[in-house]
């Protein structure tokens, strides 16, 4: 009797627990009823059934289903709503506003790996921390830079020498080592020298965690930690992260050397000083006392701007091979600002390089890096006719505004005079979103474009590319980043000026 008694309690309480939850969640009902989209497959796990299987299949099938209805839509991945909008002034009006700068929990899964840096933390902490972070990447710290990127662009010229002639070559490796190195010298004051063939074991972790990190944020089944740690990710994951943090604790008892050495090493404002030492020299306490906070910046930083800077070279000496009629303008352009013969670039070249930079532009748009932006709706907010509630998250599709047929007068291929000014003034300002903007917008966006134009500058006085097929005919799949199914092939030959 009383054994029936307890089931009949127990019932009623787990009624009530579910009742109670369904309340508190109806406005997300409300709105997933009102938007078009795929019917949930199954009720824990929503529409995250396209994510099984084959990897490589993620990326055309989410495309597709994005593309199958009209916007806003709505998708289940789990418990999450994911409210997708691409109408350009959605996405300014969701941007630039302050009240939606907070991550979706899907990044939280980031957080194994870069902990509580900018991308992925929100709210107060994040606020005070960028407040900070951003001014360091001020001009001064561009032009002190400058020295150390051109540097690594020589020695990987030099490395670039194997593949002349040598029919097609995947570029990714030497293209990862030298952004590897001057990411880890300019941010982390070390010379990691994988060029070379050091630290190579810290730059195949940070190339296996991706997929690592993507793998679990898909799949709503892995999200809690015991399912976690029972999957065969977790034992890869261990791994990879032992030898990342290895990497960021030396690097951080290495700058408080320097730092407690030189302390005036800022006093000098030509002196290059790197992030991770102008961090340890800040007044603020929490930042220079928290081990933890300091190694997750660093981290973060490292994350953003190795992968990121590496994919847009690839991808632009891939389209130079494509569409050698664009090539052939940036090389006049870079023959015309450097002469016959190959010489160091200088920081004042740089602004001569406008189509060079017009290229890479349209090489952001293209191969639109971070294909899609999650934000968690934190209250209501209200666009048009819509609500979107508090708890819901929002999915802006970068990729696809990236080939908007009323924005973009070539959208599927590579056509750098997108970035004319007469052009550029005739597009939505949020048309073009590589770097994301508002708030959120990233703080390395003028560090990369610098690194990107001296890399290219340099390739581009010693070799030339070829590379079959168009843009659209390169398969591609994605983790945290897009990236080409069958890498980075090109064929590379010397650059003879006729
Ligand atoms: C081609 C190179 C790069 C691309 C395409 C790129 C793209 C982006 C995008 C799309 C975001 C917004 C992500 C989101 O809201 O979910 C972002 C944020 C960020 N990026 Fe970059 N990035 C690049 C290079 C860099 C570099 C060189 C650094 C620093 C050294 C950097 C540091 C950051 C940081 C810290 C954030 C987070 C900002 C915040 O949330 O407050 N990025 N980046």
């Amino acid at each position: 009797m009383i054994g029936l008694l307890l089931v009949i309690l127990l019932a009623i309480v787990t009624t009530v627990r579910i009742a109670k939850i369904l309340w508190s969640r109806r406005a997300l009902y409300k709105i997933s009823k009102q938007l078009n989209g795929p019917r949930p497959s199954l009720p824990l796990i929503g529409n995250a059934l396209i994510f099984a299987g084959d990897t490589s299949l993620h990326f055309e099938r989410i495309r597709s289903c994005i593309n199958a209805y009209p916007h806003p839509m709505r998708l289940w991945l789990g418990p999450n709503l994911l409210l997708v909008f691409s109408d350009v002034n959605h996405v300014e009006k969701i941007l630039s506003t302050t009240k939606m700068t907070h991550k979706s929990d899907l990044y939280d899964i980031m957080k194994y790996y870069v902990g509580n840096g900018l991308i992925t933390n929100s709210g107060p902490q994040w606020k005070h921390d960028r407040r900070i972070l951003l001014p360091l990447f001020n001009t001064n710290f561009l032009k002190t830079s400058f020295d150390s990127m051109q540097e690594h662009s020589v020695s990987f010229v030099r490395a670039f020498e194997k593949f002349v002639g040598k029919g097609y070559s995947d570029i990714h490796h030497e293209v990862h080592c030298l952004n590897f190195d001057i990411i880890g010298e300019i941010i982390c004051g070390v010379k990691l020298d994988t060029i070379n063939g050091s630290n190579l074991d810290v730059l195949h972790a940070m190339e296996d965690i991706y997929d690592n990190i993507f793998s679990q944020m898909v799949k709503p089944w892995i999200h809690s930690k015991i399912a976690f740690d029972l999957s065969r990710y977790k034992k890869e994951r261990s791994k990879i992260m032992t030898t990342i943090r290895h990497m960021v604790m030396n690097t951080i008892e290495k700058s408080k050397e320097r730092v407690k050495a030189d302390p005036e090493m800022l006093d000098g404002s030509d002196n290059f000083v790197p992030i991770i030492d102008q961090i340890h020299m800040l007044p603020d306490v929490q930042l220079n006392s928290d081990h933890k906070l300091l190694s997750d910046h660093i981290m973060t930083l490292f994350a953003a701007s190795e992968d990121t800077t590496t994919i847009t070279l690839c991808t632009t000496c891939m389209c130079f091979g494509m569409y050698p009629e664009y090539q052939k303008i940036a090389a006049q352009e870079v023959r015309r600002v450097f002469g016959d013969k190959p010489r160091a670039v200088t920081y004042e070249d740089l602004s001569e390089l406008k189509y060079l930079e017009m290229c890479i532009k349209d090489c952001l748009r293209l191969a639109t890096i971070a294909p899609i932006i999650l934000r968690k709706c934190t209250e209501d907010f209200e666009i048009d006719k819509w609500t979107i509630p508090q708890g819901a998250n929002v999915l802006l599709p970068i990729f696809e505004i990236h080939r908007d047929p009323a924005q973009w007068q070539v959208p599927l291929h590579f056509y750098p005079d997108h970035f004319l000014p007469e052009n550029v003034a005739k597009r939505h300002p949020y048309a073009y979103l590589p770097f994301s903007m508002g708030p959120r917008g990233c703080i390395g966006k003028a560090l990369a474009l610098q690194m990107l134009k001296i890399e290219l500058a340099n390739l581009l006085q010693h070799y030339q590319f070829e590379c079959d097929g168009k843009f659209p005919d390169i398969r591609l799949r994605n983790d945290i980043s897009v990236r080409p199914i069958d890498g980075y092939k090109v064929k590379v030959f010397k650059r003879i000026w006729d």
